[in-house]
């Protein structure tokens, strides 16, 4: 908790408050939905979900949004350790207010450790990954420090490592897509969070945040993990150069379950928190994830997964880690201004 040249304790609470914002935005959410708000108040921030930005069809309980939302509750706690405070957070601190996710009292901390600044210094770093991996293998070590991660913030990280499961896990993506895709709200939703090229809006899943897929594309992964159509039979779409190595050859990694013991909005936010940190564990190991929510969208196959692979547990995510194969992708946001209310 460095003072910033000419400004006071009080001042430099507020900026370093802000500047948490700033990184917070920067957590995935589903559909780049961003569905999120930040009060600032003096030594105090505010999350609350902005209902507004929900999925009504794909998610009308409110459930990847409030990962969503969990996922930028950790960036916050983690760009606030970084900065030197010891973030204090309640989480749903008033029944009356079922939006209001969070309070985060910015407490005096200890200096920032230099694993509080790696971490942070992934929160722009990561991107989501659509597409195949590498062949490279996943180092064991990060992996066992993911799981821990998860652990730490009340959830657990399942690997898929039985080839049937796996494969039942792709067919199940599939299914849900095809399932999805009959329904005209829900396209209709795809059509307003997918918009097309230049729009120049600053949220949704825009060009530049998937490849563009051919009508005979060999498919990426085997066994196949269903990509989000948000393309929609555009054509739109990041090219990938033919001849780069591996296209179409693509290895599928590892297939990890992000599940949880209950499923209440109190278990949704912690998921997104174990989500966030365990993504920007794999970041800092140059490791990609990709995310494939679409069968615990459609509630019979959610139940099914539940059952079937968690044990009982509720399957929050279903993501692909491994050596990302080709560029970068790219992602947007809203400015904070957007987002922020201050008072
Ligand atoms: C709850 C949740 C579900 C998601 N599901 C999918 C998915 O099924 N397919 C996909 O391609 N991306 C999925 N994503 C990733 C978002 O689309 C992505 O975070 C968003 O577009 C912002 O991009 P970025 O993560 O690269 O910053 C999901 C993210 C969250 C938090």
């Amino acid at each position: 908790m460095g003072y910033s040249d000419g400004v006071g304790p009080s001042d430099q609470v507020s900026v370093d408050a802000r500047r948490a914002v700033e990184d917070a935005v920067w957590a995935p959410s589903v559909h780049n939905t961003q569905p999120w708000r930040f009060g600032l108040h003096g030594a105090r921030i505010s999350l609350s979900a902005d209902a507004d930005r929900r999925l009504d069809v794909a998610d009308p309980d409110g459930r990847e949004m409030l990962i969503s939302c969990g996922a930028a509750l950790y960036n916050l706690r983690c760009s606030l350790r970084a900065l030197g405070y010891a973030p204090r957070v309640r989480m749903l601190p008033d029944p009356d207010r079922p939006h209001l996710l969070a309070d985060v009292d910015l407490e005096p901390g200890e200096p920032a450790d230099q694993q509080a600044l790696r971490e942070r210094a992934q929160i722009r770093r990561r991107r989501t990954h659509r597409g195949g991996f590498r062949p490279d293998p996943v180092p064991a070590g990060v992996l066992t420090a993911m799981r821990y991660d998860a652990e730490r913030e009340g959830a657990r990280l399942v690997e898929a490592v039985d080839a049937h499961v796996k494969g039942a896990l792709a067919a199940l993506t599939e299914a849900a897509e095809h399932v999805q895709q009959r329904i005209p709200a829900h396209t209709a939703e795809m059509a307003r969070w997918a918009p097309s090229p230049r729009t120049g809006r600053a949220d949704g899943v825009q060009e530049g945040a998937y490849p563009q897929r051919s009508p005979q594309a060999v498919p990426q992964t085997v066994p196949h993990f269903a990509d989000r159509d948000f393309a929609r039979g555009h054509g739109w779409g990041v090219q990938v150069a033919p001849d780069a190595p591996g296209v179409g050859a693509g290895v599928v990694g590892l297939a990890l379950l992000l599940v949880s013991g209950g499923d209440a909005p109190a278990d949704w936010l912690r998921s997104g928190q174990a989500m966030q940190r365990l993504l920007l564990r794999a970041a800092e190991g140059d490791l990609a994830v990709a995310f494939h929510t679409q069968a615990l969208e459609v509630p019979e196959l959610r139940a099914f997964i539940s059952a079937r692979f968690c044990g009982g547990g509720h399957p929050q995510m279903l993501l692909r880690l491994g050596v990302a194969e080709g560029e970068g992708l790219e992602s947007v946001r809203r400015p904070v201004e957007e987002v922020i209310e201050a008072t």
